[in-house]
Order: structure tokens, then sequence, then C-alpha cells
């Protein structure tokens, strides 16, 4: 039976890139580091006011004018995001509302990192069970109302004025989590396959509660009463805290192994994959998953040098690229894979 297969695809990024460079303005830390430890050269982020509903319409319109559709076409919306405009509602309805198509089913999933393996099931699903024909599967992130600092017209050079060194402090308090993340969204048009054989093969995802504190947003969540208050941010708990070396660790070591179970479940060698779309977390994790993995270099592409890692975002902004440029082409197999905050993580398997 045929699965599921991207016939449109787009991204947006806003405003101008912003430099490692720029960060070095506002905390302790160097263009040096930040590309020697994550590959990451720049990234942009949403202005004050901007939303993941607004980077999802910019991509959304894109996509479905390269499926040679209209908003009309879609019936159902999968939103994966982790920096929702409001706490609630998700930003589902409000995507679907913007693009003029009010009504349509929205479904706001919750995966971080690894939206694209569980969005690809759940899309899949949809239209298997006759619920929807034409999804439009989202990952729009606007993270920048997390980072550490206060003196943005000096990250984005409108400015160059001294920095408190109390607000320098707290910045560099929080650098390891500051210079990872990027703004944007990514959206893919999904249909069935009219030919057996292709479209998403399936997907492995699993999930672990045990590791939700690896990577968190303390302020906000509805244990507390009231659920937001001054002290907490001054508590700096609206900041997510990340154990980034845990991360690492859990990345490099159950990727590849959800990869394997993945392709030996559809009888899949590893040498058939035309392509590794890996979720964009840092560099040094899908060069390590590529070693454990044994695959070459050019079969795992990167563009976290420009975007960071726009989380829910990644895999559909890179995977735009790459169908752009060419280089994803019918009949080829796709391996997508990646590990988030939850935590979860999965692989998926496509064939174009
Ligand atoms: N600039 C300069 N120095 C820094 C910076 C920075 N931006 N960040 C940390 N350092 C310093 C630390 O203070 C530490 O100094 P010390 O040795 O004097 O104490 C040193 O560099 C090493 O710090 P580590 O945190 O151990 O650095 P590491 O090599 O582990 O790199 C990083 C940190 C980049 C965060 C890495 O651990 C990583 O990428 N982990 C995975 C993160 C991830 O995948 N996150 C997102 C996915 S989850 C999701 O769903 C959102």
């Amino acid at each position: 039976m045929p699965g599921l297969t991207i016939i449109g695809s787009g991204h947006y990024v806003p405003g101008e890139p912003v430099t490692n460079e720029a960060l070095s303005r506002v905390m302790d830390t160097s263009d040096e580091w930040i590309k020697q430890r994550t590959g990451i050269a720049q990234r942009h982020y949403a202005a004050d006011g901007v939303g993941a509903s607004d980077l999802a319409v910019e991509a959304a319109r894109r996509a479905i004018q390269d499926a040679g559709l209209t908003p009309a076409d879609i019936d159902y919306i999968v939103f994966a995001t982790m920096t929702p405009d409001y706490p609630f509602p998700g930003p589902g309805a409000l995507l679907g509302s913007k693009l003029g198509i009010p009504g349509v089913p929205a479904l706001d999933i919750r995966q971080q990192c690894c939206a694209m393996p569980f969005a690809f099931q759940v899309a899949d699903g949809l239209v298997s069970t006759g619920a929807a024909t034409t999804v439009l599967v989202v990952g729009a992130e606007a993270h920048a109302g997390f980072m550490p600092w206060s003196d943005w017209d000096v990250v984005e050079g409108k400015a160059d004025h001294p920095i408190d060194p109390i607000a320098r402090d707290r910045a560099t308090r929080h650098r390891g989590l500051a210079v990872i993340f990027g703004d944007g969204a990514g959206a893919l048009v999904m249909r069935k396959h009219p030919l057996p054989g292709r479209g998403l093969l399936g997907a492995i995802t699993r999930s672990d509660g045990r590791g939700v504190k690896q990577i968190y947003i303390q302020a906000g969540g509805f244990t507390r009463r009231p659920h937001i208050s001054t002290a907490m941010i001054e508590d700096e708990l609206h900041i997510p805290r990340m154990e980034g070396r845990d991360l690492f660790k859990n990345a490099v070591t159950k990727l590849p192994e959800v990869v394997r179970q993945l392709c030996a479940q559809h009888g899949v060698g590893l040498d058939e994959v035309d392509w590794f779309l890996a979720h964009q977390a840092n560099d040094r994790i899908n060069n390590a998953v590529r070693d454990a993995l044994g695959v070459p270099a050019d079969k795992v592409p990167s563009n976290i040098a420009r975007f960071g890692n726009t989380s829910g975002a990644t895999i559909p902004i890179l995977v735009d690229e790459l169908i752009h440029a060419g280089k994803l082409r019918p009949g080829q197999l796709l391996c997508f894979l990646a590990l988030g905050a939850g935590l979860h993580w999965g692989a998926a398997l496509m064939r174009l």
C-alpha cells in the first residue's frame, strides 16, 4: 500500500541573520567556541510580537503554492512547535485562520525537536483512516522570547552601548543553550503517493518522560499557583534548563539504535538509504551518529551553520532546501531521524 509523500514544501526565516560575533557582544562566548562545539555560524530571531503561527503562515503559503494547490485544498493541519503563541490554545487553529481556511481541523503536537517522525505517523494515520486527503505538516519556532539577554538592539547591530554587567552575567549563565537555537518555519504538503511501495514506509517513535529535565522550561506550567509570577522570572525559570551533555549522549546512542531497528524492520540496508535527514541540534551529534552508522558524510546533509537549531522546524526546512536544490528526487529512499525534549526520539523511512 502506498504511504504519505511530500507534494510541496516551503520555509521561512525571519529578519537578518545574527552572527556568533553579535552574541559575543552581550555574553561571554566566541565565534570559535560556537562553531567548534556546534557547527553554527548564524541564526535568525523572530521580532518582538511575532509568533510561531506568523512564521508558519509564510512557510505554509510557500509549500501550498509549491504543491500547485490553494489553501482551500488543505483538509488537515498538523502543527509542531515547542514555542506556541500562547501557553494554550496551540497555534494550529491560528494558522488555519491566517491561511484563510477557518474550520479546517488543526492538531497541535508537542514533540519539540522530534516533531517530524511523530508528525509523519499522525498524518499518515489521518489519511489512511479517511479523515484527510491533503495534510499540511508545519514545524515553526519562535525561541527569541526565552533568550537570556535584553539588549536586542546591540545583538541586532542597531546600537552599540555598554552592557550592564549583571545582564551580561545572566546571559553568560545560559550561554550553552542560548547559542544553539534559532527561529524559523518549515512546511510540507503531504498526500498518499499514487504508487505502491512508495511514500512513508514506516516510523519508530519513542518517548521517555524520565528525561524531561534534560531540557525543559519550569515557569508557566500549571503545577504552580499562580502558574506564572515575577519570582519565577527573577529566578530565570522562564529560560529553558538544559543538560547539554546528557542530551548529547542520549542522541548519539538512541538515534543510531532506532535507525538500525527501523531499517531492519523494513528489510532495508543502511547502504540503500539515499539521504539521512537528521534533526539539526548540533553538527557534532550528527557526525557521531553518522560514524556510528558507518554512512558517508555526503548522505547526512547539514544546514545548521545558517539557521542554528530551529527545533520542530529543522527537518522541514532542510527538506525544502534539498528539494529546491534538486537533490531529493523521485524513487530515493529517505531516513528521517530526530531526538528532542520529552524525551522523544524516532526515525521514519520514506520512498519518494
Ligand atoms: N561559549 C563559550 N563557552 C561556553 C559556551 C558558549 N556558548 N557554552 C558553554 N561554555 C563553556 C562551559 O561553561 C564550560 O566551561 P568550563 O569547562 O569552564 O565549565 C565549557 O564550555 C564546556 O561546557 P559544556 O556544556 O560541557 O560543553 P559541551 O561541549 O557539552 O557543549 C552543547 C555544549 C553545545 C550544549 C552540547 O552539549 C550539545 O550540543 N548538547 C546537545 C544539546 C541539544 O541537542 N539540545 C537541543 C535538543 S533538545 C530539544 O528538543 C529542543
